[in-house]
């Protein structure tokens, strides 16, 4: 475009977008056809990981996507400004394992950026944070969870499959000196493996500031087998851990936290403890899944898509691939089958990021 400059005459111009309300007040952000208001995307940078948690990932049989599949850094950030125009205000950087994804600094100041996202938090297994605890807190990254399965670094080893506690811990101490808060732990039980250590997990909140959450395996592709010899409830975790330290304080509940939150007398730390498979939450569920290669994943629990890689590799445009989210959107499904037997069987959970 050419301006006519009053003493040089014509000069070039970088175009300037027209300037948008921070928020898109004009717009109606989406809600499903549940009249659930759909806010918090979970995206997925890479289906690689670092790791390879029992609870996650098969030994055998993973097969990654080759680069070209992944969206790029470009094309994600179009897709999330679409997003953010469509009513999404919080973004979740998941894998895989998302420090693994080139210029993963870069890329979270440019999601940072984007008008009307409001909060960026990444779930990561810590391996790396020790060293980008403070380039990602400088870029915008506000909160990260970690999980830690185990405090014998011996049996975090074999969870993990090769994964260093002391890695991991020196990533949660980097991301808690940085201000990354409140930190949040994960830690997924598995009856025979770590559920001799939910006292142990849990006591880490009489010490540390932290919300420690525990979290129900859920059987998905792969790692099915794990959940037959029996899931361990919350309920169960609960009756655990009151044993041990009396009973737990109910904690302020926000309704589209997943977590039921408590709290052992006089900890400065919190417990939350996450029932997908016992208690499903769906009725307030706030939030879809974009996965690494473009397509929106409409519910953790089921295997709908809609695919948005098409639309932007063939050159839509920003408001045509919000009108693709808004789609895809109207079109989330109530809730998982799980209770029928209905299993997702198209995706583990290293392809979907939790
Ligand atoms: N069931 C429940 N949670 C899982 N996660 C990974 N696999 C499972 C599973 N089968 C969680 C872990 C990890 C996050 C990415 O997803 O807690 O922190
Ligand atoms: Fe990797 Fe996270 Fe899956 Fe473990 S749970 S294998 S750290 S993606």
């Amino acid at each position: 475009m050419l301006l006519e400059h009053p003493m040089t005459g014509a000069v070039p111009i970088t175009f300037i977008e027209p300037r948008r309300h921070p928020m898109h007040a004009h717009k109606t952000p989406a809600h499903d056809s549940y009249g659930r208001r759909i806010d918090y995307l979970r995206v997925s940078l890479t289906d690689r990981c670092n790791m390879r948690c029992v609870y996650c990932m098969p030994t055998v049989g993973v097969q990654f996507l080759p680069r070209p599949e992944l969206l790029s850094n470009d094309e994600l950030i179009l897709v999330l400004r679409a997003a953010a125009a469509a009513g999404f205000r919080k973004i979740r950087l998941t894998g895989g394992e998302p420090t693994l994804r080139h210029e993963i600094v870069d890329l979270v100041r440019a999601i940072k950026a984007i008008p009307g996202i409001e909060h960026i938090a990444m779930t990561t297994n810590a391996l790396r944070l020790r060293h980008l605890a403070v380039p990602l807190k400088e870029a915008g990254l506000d909160r990260v969870n970690v999980s830690i399965d185990s405090l014998d670094p011996q049996k975090f080893r074999q969870m993990t499959r090769g994964g260093s506690l002391d890695d991991v811990w020196a990533g949660v101490r980097a991301a808690d000196e940085v201000g990354m808060r409140p930190i949040k732990l994960n830690a997924v039980v598995v009856r025979g493996m770590n559920d001799d250590e939910v006292v142990r997990l849990a006591a880490l909140t009489t010490q540390y500031p932290w919300e420690f959450r525990f979290i129900e395996v859920m059987p998905l592709t792969g790692v099915a087998g794990l959940a037959e010899e029996g899931v361990i409830s919350s309920a169960e975790l609960v009756a655990r851990i009151t044993a041990h330290f009396g009973p737990l304080e109910p904690y302020g509940q926000d309704p589209s936290d997943p977590a039921r939150r408590y709290r052992i007398p006089g900890a400065p730390g919190k417990l939350g403890f996450i029932s997908a498979v016992t208690d499903p939450f769906c009725a307030t569920c706030n939030r879809m899944r974009l996965t690494a290669e473009g397509r929106m994943h409409l519910c953790l629990l089921r295997d709908d898509e809609l695919d948005l890689r098409a639309a932007v590799r063939s050159g839509a445009g920003q408001d045509e691939i919000e009108q693709l989210i808004r789609n895809a959107v109207s079109l989330k499904p109530w809730g998982h089958g799980l209770p029928e037997g209905v299993l997702p069987t198209l995706r583990g959970m290293s392809q979907i990021g939790g």
